[in-house]
């Protein structure tokens, strides 16, 4: 099986990539990722030289660029942790949060139903719930639960989770999405 893990040289992609190899080290991964100041490529350096590794630094909302690469690679799988991720930084300065959360997973998506990938999981928060209060730890968030983002990143991945639940009904793209 040929899986592509975006954003891969970030904190839980990169970890997701070791914790792929060590279990099925019959599948190869090809990671793409932008190197935006979350990226370290030094952190998948254990995995370079390993020959069902490979890495292509790409910006997933560049749909030229994710084309080719779908066309060369027909990934089976597609993992999408690729994101802004801070929330501070959402605040700051929310157009970035957008394009890549929400326009990126759209380019991704487009990529994975031309070319007939057989699964896209698309990498959640459980921030798309809004917030809990500090002082009653005895509270969880329910996947029932109703949508309540509370900044612009969070927004933006519940537009993310939207547009790819809108994918599997209206194309019928087989997708999964986590809310960790
Ligand atoms: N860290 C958490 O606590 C947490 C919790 C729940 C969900 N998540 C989700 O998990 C995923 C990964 O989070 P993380 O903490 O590893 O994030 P991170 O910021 O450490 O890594 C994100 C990676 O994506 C890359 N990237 C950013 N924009 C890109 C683009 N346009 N094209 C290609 N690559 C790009 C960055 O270079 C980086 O390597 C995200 O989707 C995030 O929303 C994170």
């Amino acid at each position: 099986m040929k899986i592509l893990v975006t954003g891969g040289a970030g904190f839980i992609g990169s970890n997701f990539v070791f914790y792929e190899r060590a279990k099925h080290p019959e599948d190869e991964i090809v990671v793409v990722d932008a190197l935006t100041y979350a990226g370290n490529l030094e952190t998948l350096k254990s995995v370079m030289d390993d020959p069902c590794f490979k890495f292509v630094k790409a910006d997933i909302a560049d749909r030229d660029a994710m084309d080719e690469l779908f066309d060369k690679e027909r990934f089976d799988v597609v993992v999408n942790f690729a994101a802004e991720s801070h929330v501070d930084r959402s605040i700051e300065d929310p157009g970035i949060f957008l394009r890549t959360n929400i326009l990126g997973t759209q380019v991704l998506m487009d990529a994975a139903r031309k070319y007939g990938v057989k699964r896209f999981h698309q990498v959640g928060t459980d921030e798309v719930y809004g917030d809990l209060p500090l002082d009653r730890p005895d509270l969880f968030f329910t996947e029932d639960m109703p949508l309540t983002a509370s900044s612009p990143y969070s927004a933006s991945k519940a537009s993310a989770d939207l547009l790819v639940m809108a994918y599997h009904r209206t194309y019928g793209l087989p997708v999964s999405i986590s809310r960790c």
